[in-house]
C-alpha cells in the first residue's frame, strides 16, 4: 500500500500541475498545527519564488482544482498554506485496506535479499553481563524489523570462542586437576564423554584464572601457550574446549531464551580459524599487505581521514591472529555461505575503531564487494543512578542474570500486591511485564546514547514505558473479549473526534517503521507506539464503547480497537515483547 502521505501528496501534485506549477511543490506533510488542519502543504510558498507571484494566489489556485470528495477541508491561508482534512470515508477506506492487507500493507522492500546481524558476541565460559544486554536487546530488534520488510535476515551470535579465555581455563584446570588426561601428551584412548566442571565450576574457574594472569607472568605464559596449542589442534586441549563449548553454549541458550532473543547462526570466532590460512595467503599474494614493527598489516588510512586510523593488523609480531583477523575471515565465510547485501554489526560503540578498521580492509582487499553494505551500530553504555556504568552494589560486574533476577522480582512485588491475575498465571505474566519494562527501557533510547537503568522507572505502569504499551493493549483485549467476535469487523469512518485521532494516528505506522529501518533506529516505533497508545486511551475514555446502544456505531469503534491492537502488536513483536492477557 502506499502512505496516505503519499496518496495526499500525489492529488495536490496533481492540482499543481493542473494550475499551471510545477508538481513537484505538491508535498504534503501532517500538520504542525493539529488544532486547525490535519495535513498540510507549504509548496506554494516555495512556488511563488519561481513564478514570481504572491503566494496566497498559487495556493489559491491549487485549491480551485483540488476539489475531491476525498476531502472534507481544502483551506488556502495566508500567506499562502494550504490546510487539508481528509474525508472520514476516505480514512475510514484507508484503514479498512490497512486491517485486511498482510503485514499492515507496508511493503516488504527487502524481498529477497539476505542480510547478517552480528549481535549478541558473548564470550564463552565468561558469565553474559549487561555489556551483553544492549547487544543482544537491540540486535534482535533490528533482525525483525528487516525481517518485517521482506529481508532474510540471518542473526549470528558471533561466539567469542577462541581467544586467551579458553586458554586460561586450560591452564587453570591443569593445575587443579593435572592428572586428567587432556593435559597428557601421550595419551591416545577416548576422552571422557562427561566434562570435568560444571557450568558454576566454569564460570567460577574463569575470572580466578583471570585474576591469577595478572600477578603471575608464569601462570600467563602458560595460558597463552595453551590457547597457541589449541589453535593449533593439540588433542587433549580440543577435547577440554569441546566441552567447554558443549556446556558454555547450552547455558548461553538458555539466557538469550530467557529474553526471547534467538539466534539462526551459532557460529564463532573458532569457525572463522580455517578461513585465516587462506586468506592471509591471498591478501598477500595480491600485494595488499605491508610488514610492519614484525606485524602484516593492511594499512586502511585515508587522506581525508579526521583522526588517524591504524593499519588493520592481521598478523602480530608473535604469529598469532587477533580480533581483527577473525572478523575479516568471518567475513568471508558469511560472503560464501549467505552471499548477504548487508552485514550489520551491533556493538559497544568502543569498538568503532575496530570495525572502520575491519570494513576499510575489507572493502579495499574485496573480500566484501563494494555493494555489499557493512554497517556498525555502536551503541551507549547503559549507567547507573550515578552516571556511571551500572554496577552491582558492591561495585563489581553486574551479571545479566541477577539483573533480570532483580527486574523480575521487582515486577513480580507488583503483579502480586495488585493481585492482578490469579496464583497460576503470575509468573507468566510476571516475565512479559520485566521484559518490555527492560526492553522498552532500552530501546527507547537513540541506541548510540548512553542511558540511565531506573528499575522504578522502566517499570511504572504509567509514562513512556513498556508496562504502559502492555497496559494499553490488554485493556484493548479486554473490551474485544468482551464484545466477543471482531475480527471481520469493518473499519468505518470516524463517528467522533477522538475516533479520528486514532484514525490519523494508526496509518502512520509505516513512517515509524520505515524510519526505525532506514536509521537502525528502534526507538522511533518506541516513540511512536507511545503516541499511539495515548490516543488509544483518550479515545477509550471519551467513547462509549461496550454500553453503546447503537450497534453499528458500536461494531465502528470495535474495529478500530481491532486495528489499533494489530498495530501495537505487530510494533512490540518488532522491539522482542509480548503482551500478557491480564494485567
Ligand atoms: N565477543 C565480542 C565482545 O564481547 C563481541 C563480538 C562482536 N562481533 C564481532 N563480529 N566482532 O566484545
Amino acid at each position: 500500500m502506499e502512505k496516505i502521505l503519499d496518496l495526499i501528496t500525489q492529488k495536490v501534485s496533481e492540482a499543481f500541475q493542473e494550475a499551471g506549477y510545477e508538481a513537484a511543490y505538491g508535498k504534503v506533510t501532517v500538520s504542525n498545527r493539529p488544532d486547525l488542519c490535519q495535513f498540510q502543504c507549504n509548496g506554494a510558498l516555495a512556488a511563488a519564488k519561481q513564478y514570481k507571484c504572491a503566494p496566497i494566489q498559487i495556493a489559491n489556485a491549487v485549491a480551485e482544482k483540488l476539489q475531491s470528495p476525498d476531502f472534507s477541508m481544502i483551506q488556502a491561508v495566508m500567506p499562502g498554506f494550504l490546510n487539508l482534512n481528509v474525508s472520514d470515508e476516505f480514512l475510514a477506506s484507508y484503514l479498512e485496506q490497512m486491517r485486511t492487507a498482510p503485514g499492515l500493507g507496508i511493503p516488504k522492500t527487502g524481498e529477497g535479499k539476505t542480510l547478517v546481524v552480528d549481535y549478541g558476541g558473548p564470550n564463552v565460559a565468561k558469565p553474559l553481563h549487561i555489556g551483553h544486554l544492549r547487544s543482544a536487546i537491540i540486535g534482535e530488534s533490528l533482525k525483525r524489523i528487516y525481517r518485517f520488510f521482506g529481508y532474510n535476515a540471518i542473526g549470528d551470535i558471533h561466539l567469542g570462542d577462541w581467544g586467551l579465555q579458553m586458554g586460561l581455563i586450560i591452564a587453570e584446570l591443569q593445575e587443579r586437576q593435572p592428572e586428567l588426561p587432556y593435559f597428557d601428551q601421550d595419551f591416545t584412548g577416548e576422552y571422557p564423554e562427561e566434562a570435568p566442571f560444571t557450568i558454576s565450576e566454569l564460570e567460577e574457574i574463569y575470572p580466578t584464572a583471570s585474576a591469577k594472569k595478572k600477578e603471575d607472568p608464569a601462570f600467563a605464559e602458560k595460558a597463552h601457550n595453551a590457547t597457541f596449542q589449541l589453535q593449533q589442534g593439540r588433542r587433549g586441549y580440543r577435547a577440554l574446549w569441546q566441552h567447554i563449548m558443549k556446556i558454555s553454549v547450552a547455558d548461553l541458550k538458555k539466557n538469550y531464551d530467557n529474553l526471547d532473543v534467538h539466534f539462526e547462526s551459532w557460529l564463532g570466532e573458532s569457525d572463522a580459524d580455517p578461513y585465516i590460512p587462506p586468506m592471509i595467503a591471498d591478501l598477500k599474494a595480491r600485494g595488499l599487505t605491508v610488514e610492519s614493527e614484525g606485524a602484516l598489516v593492511i594499512p586502511v588510512a585515508r587522506e581525508d581521514d579526521k583522526k588517524e586510523v591504524p593499519p588493520c593488523i592481521l598478523v602480530k609480531s608473535d604469529g598469532a591472529s587477533i580480533y581483527a583477523t577473525t572478523d575479516l575471515a568471518t567475513m568471508v565465510q558469511r560472503m560464501r555461505d549467505f552471499a548477504p547485501q548487508k552485514m550489520l554489526y551491533v556493538t559497544d560503540k568502543r569498538q568503532s575503531l575496530h570495525f572502520e578498521q575491519v570494513f576499510r580492509a575489507a572493502k579495499l582487499s574485496g573480500i566484501v564487494p563494494e555493494d555489499v553494505e557493512l554497517e556498525h551500530l555502536g551503541f551507549g553504555t547503559m549507567n547507573g543512578k550515578d552516571g556511571k556504568p551500572f554496577k552491582t552494589r558492591d561495585g563489581g560486574v553486574m551479571r545479566l542474570e541477577q539483573l533480570i533476577a532483580d527486574i523480575t522480582a521487582f515486577v513480580r512485588s507488583k503483579v502480586v500486591e495488585n493481585q492482578i491475575v490469579s496464583a497460576n498465571q503470575v509468573d507468566d505474566t510476571t516475565k512479559k511485564i520485566a521484559m518490555a519494562a527492560l526492553k522498552y527501557g532500552d530501546l527507547s533510547n537513540q541506541p548510540t546514547k548512553d542511558y540511565v537503568f531506573d528499575m522504578d522507572r522502566f517499570a511504572a505502569f504509567e509514562g513512556n514505558t513498556g508496562p504502559y504499551i502492555l497496559y494499553t493493549i490488554v485493556r484493548i483485549k479486554s473490551i474485544l473479549a468482551k464484545y466477543g467476535d471482531w475480527e471481520n469487523l469493518p473499519i468505518q469512518p470516524a463517528a467522533n473526534p477522538y475516533a479520528r485521532d486514532l484514525m490519523l494516528v494508526i496509518p502512520r505506522v509505516s513512517t515509524a517503521l520505515e524510519a526505525a529501518l532506514a536509521g537502525s533506529a528502534p526507538n522511533q516505533i518506541c516513540a511512536y507506539i507511545y503516541e499511539l497508545a495515548g490516543t488509544v486511551n483518550k479515545f477509550y475514555h471519551e467513547t462509549r464503547i461496550l454500553g453503546e446502544e447503537n450497534k453499528q456505531l458500536q461494531a465502528g469503534y470495535i474495529a478500530l480497537m481491532g486495528l489499533a491492537k494489530t498495530v501495537l502488536e505487530t510494533c512490540i513483536d518488532l522491539l522482542g515483547f509480548s503482551a500478557p492477557e491480564k494485567m
